[in-house]
């Protein structure tokens, strides 16, 4: 059976996305349909209706999303229709030499569904292997956690991408633990996600670097213990000062810039470890002395998408969520509905919104 339901697409490069009609197929052997519920405005699909990620028109976009299990396909048998679920982009293969090694956060050989999604007989291309700003959209199994269903949807499913980056930064990737000083650069979505992780594991001391002061006051709201704004000092001076001369332990780039880049690297105490988990375009470059790289020692790492593995973490945070011992609301600037999201696209460029979420 085909399902026709309303899909916010990218038809092509750059122009404004639009409400289409779209077929969306039963589930078929290792995929489920699912209902959603609710999906958050990511910057990812705005680079996809720019094509800068590739050039596969027509996008369907959204990738940040919660929703109910409706219909799942033969072998499927951890989900069954009316589970409440929380979409992820990295269904992990099990088999690939990163799996097989007891690495599967890392598993190079991620799936999504095998039956495409279709607009007017052409091919949709899902963002991330999932779209859903739709009314239905269909996901290989594994990419859909069963999750406590009491969490809201709009804000369980900003654990899916966003969130999760930042959360698991520095949880997962910087290993941020108790007693640690951290200073996160960037205080978007990632960056507060990143000041969260490090305020739960435990850090004494959390500097939330931006150059806008609004981003400032809301991280201080997610945990910040200090907070530094680097058009008006230098915030590798600034860290040190409030590190007794001595640098951070972790410090997490949650931008996506040679400068933040940089200023991270110089930001650490020795042995200290670096997280980038902003996403840099491929003309970026960074000159760095390769003493300094040998001298000060420690770590230089990259998250992806928070290292996480959704079947252990997602419900992991979600029971923190609703114990009250992370805060997620905040994230959310705003509820939309399907057609607002290209309005939803400027404020986010305009850097008014942590996230615009559409309801369903
Ligand atoms: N120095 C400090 N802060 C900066 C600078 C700079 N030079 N340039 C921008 N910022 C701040 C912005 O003011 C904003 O608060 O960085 C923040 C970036 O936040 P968002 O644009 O909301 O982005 P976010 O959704 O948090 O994602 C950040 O992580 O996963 C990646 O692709 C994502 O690269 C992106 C990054
Ligand atoms: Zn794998
Ligand atoms: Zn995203």
């Amino acid at each position: 059976m085909v399902h026709k339901v309303k899909g916010v697409v990218a038809k092509s490069k750059g122009d404004p996305v639009s409400i289409e009609m779209i077929e969306v197929p039963s589930p078929g052997p290792g995929e489920v349909l699912i209902d959603v519920k609710a999906c958050g405005v990511c910057h990812t699909d705005l680079h996809y209706r720019e094509g800068a990620i590739n050039d596969d028109f027509p996008f369907l976009l959204g990738h940040e999303a919660a929703g109910l299990v409706e219909e799942v396909g033969d072998g499927v048998d951890d989900l069954t229709p009316g589970d409440f679920v929380i979409l992820n982009w990295r269904a992990v293969c099990g088999n690939c030499r990163s799996c097989r090694r007891g690495r599967p956060w890392n598993c190079f050989s991620t799936h999504n569904a095998t039956q495409k999604m279709m607009l007017d007989n052409k091919e949709l291309s899902p963002a991330l292997g999932i779209g859903a700003f739709a009314e239905k959209t269909l996901v290989a199994a594994g990419q859909a956690t069963k999750v406590n269903p009491a969490a809201k949807p709009e804000v369980a499913g900003l654990i899916g991408c966003g969130v999760m980056a930042g959360l698991g930064a520095a949880m997962n990737t910087g290993q941020v633990s108790r007693g640690d000083s951290v200073a996160v650069f960037g205080c978007g979505g990632v960056g507060d996600a990143a000041i969260e992780g490090s305020r739960l594991a435990g850090a004494h001391t959390i500097i939330a670097v931006d150059i806008d002061p609004k981003k400032l006051e809301w991280a201080k709201e997610f945990g910040a213990t200090h907070v530094i704004d680097s058009t008006k000092v230098d915030p590798i001076e600034s860290i040190r000062e409030i590190t007794d001369g001595n640098g951070v332990d972790v410090a997490i780039e949650a931008i996506g810039l040679p400068i933040t880049y940089e200023q991270a690297f110089y930001s650490r105490d020795l042995a200290g470890t670096v997280v980038l988990v902003g996403v840099p375009n491929p003309e970026m470059k960074i000159e760095l002395p390769m003493i300094e790289i040998f001298g000060r020692g420690g770590t230089l790492k990259s998250s992806w998408y928070g290292d996480c593995l959704p079947s252990r973490d997602f419900p992991m945070l979600i029971d923190l969520y609703l114990q009250g011992r992370l805060e997620l609301d905040r994230f959310v600037s705003e509820t939309i509905s399907l057609d607002e999201v290209e309005e939803a696209f400027h404020k986010m460029e305009r850097g008014e919104v942590l996230r615009s979420v559409v309801i369903l």
